[in-house]
């Protein structure tokens, strides 16, 4: 009975540590609205009165910038969505122009005050965090709009290395979700696989071990490494180095197999020609066309000495004449030595591409 008790306890902490989405919607519809309004505050700038007397003009420009006209002209475009560049910000709030127009009306005296008599200030602090009170400003969180871990010992929130849960919204526990590399309830620490670069009052500064360390290590590059990773070996001097596990003779057996050494591993690919089937072994590839000569160089060879033989031969028997008989004989002694000693390999490349054995 007790254990059931600890169980349905030990579920309950859990599963309310679980992060809670915020979905902030009230401070996110404010902003819209903000975005919305600074923006037809942005395009109205230099429109003037209709009319061209400019001495008028000059002397009322100071009034237009907070005057009825020009009020109406902005709120034609407020929480409108067509009224912003991009409105990804925005996006997860579902009737978000509804939800800003009701906003909008339940405190236009407010936004009305802002229009005539506050305008120096920033539109998006002064109205959704001090006067409508629908989000907190950067670094703090919930609904008094308590400081984030870190503002109280003169750092950023978490330390600059994490997220305040519920940063800026009235809502959230204020938790640190740190960055990757990062670690502790305020993100001060180094994570596993990860050093300490520096550390001042301010936060830590982490950097990501060597990538054949195992766990952690106290500096960059292989050499700070503790332990090493499988398919690493420390080397004296050299810390964690790859180990080529091709010059083992049984990384890859299999018939037609070429070994690969991979960074911290190795593959066993086919030789070329080959692919593996089904069961991983290396067949003869069929739909391959391998870019080879239609024929072996050494038969090519052959056909050439033998068809110029018949030519010299042909010559020799029409002319008839004693010298060219002997010159045929040294002829075809010299054609039979080629074809019985020159090993096709060792052409050199510039008398194959002459012959037209390419
Ligand atoms: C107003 O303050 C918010 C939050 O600090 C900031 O993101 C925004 O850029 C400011 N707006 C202007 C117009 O300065
Ligand atoms: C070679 O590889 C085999 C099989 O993976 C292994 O058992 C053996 O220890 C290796 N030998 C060396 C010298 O690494």
């Amino acid at each position: 009975m007790s254990r059931i008790l600890l169980l349905v306890a030990v579920s309950i902490v859990v599963s309310s540590q679980k992060e809670v989405v915020i979905k902030n919607e009230k401070c996110r519809t404010c902003n819209f609205l903000v975005n919305t309004f600074d923006e037809g505050l942005k395009k109205t700038a230099r429109h003037h009165f209709a009319g061209g007397d400019t001495a008028w003009e000059e002397k009322n420009l100071g009034k237009y910038k907070t005057s009825e006209t020009r009020l109406i002209e902005v709120l034609e475009g407020v929480c409108k969505k067509s009224s912003l560049p991009n409105i990804d910000k925005f996006t997860g709030i579902t009737e978000l122009e509804f939800k800003c127009a009701s906003q909008l009306e339940k405190h236009e005296e407010t936004i009305e005050e802002y229009y005539y008599n506050q305008q120096q200030n920033n539109m998006s602090i002064w109205l959704c965090v001090e006067q409508l009170k629908l989000c907190c400003p950067g670094g703090h969180f919930g609904k008094n709009c308590e400081k984030c871990p870190g503002l109280n010992e003169g750092a950023d929130a978490c330390f600059g290395k994490g997220a305040c849960h519920g940063d800026g919204s009235r809502e959230g526990s204020g938790k640190c979700k740190c960055e990757a590399g990062y670690t502790g309830n305020l993100c001060r620490h180094c994570d596993n696989e990860y050093f300490e670069e520096s550390k001042t009052e301010k936060g830590v500064v982490c950097k990501q071990c060597h990538e054949g360390c195992l766990g952690i290590c106290s500096s960059e590059g292989p050499k700070g490494c503790s332990k090493c990773k499988n398919g690493w070996a420390m080397v004296e001097g050299e810390g964690c180095q790859d180990v080529n596990e091709c010059s083992n003779q049984s990384a890859c057996t299999k018939e037609h197999e070429v070994c690969v050494n991979t960074i911290g591993s190795y593959r066993c690919d086919c030789e070329e020609g080959y692919k593996k089937d089904d069961e991983g072994k290396c067949q003869l590839d069929v739909e391959a066309h391998p870019d080879r000569p239609f024929m072996p160089i050494a038969q090519q060879l052959k056909i050439i000495s033998f068809s110029s033989l018949i030519i010299i031969i042909t010559f020799v028997v029409w002319h008839g004449s004693p010298v060219l008989y002997v010159l045929t004989g040294i002829a075809i002694v010299a054609l039979i030595l080629v074809d019985l000693y020159v090993n096709p390999d060792t052409i050199p490349d510039e008398a194959k591409r002459f012959l037209g054995l390419y």
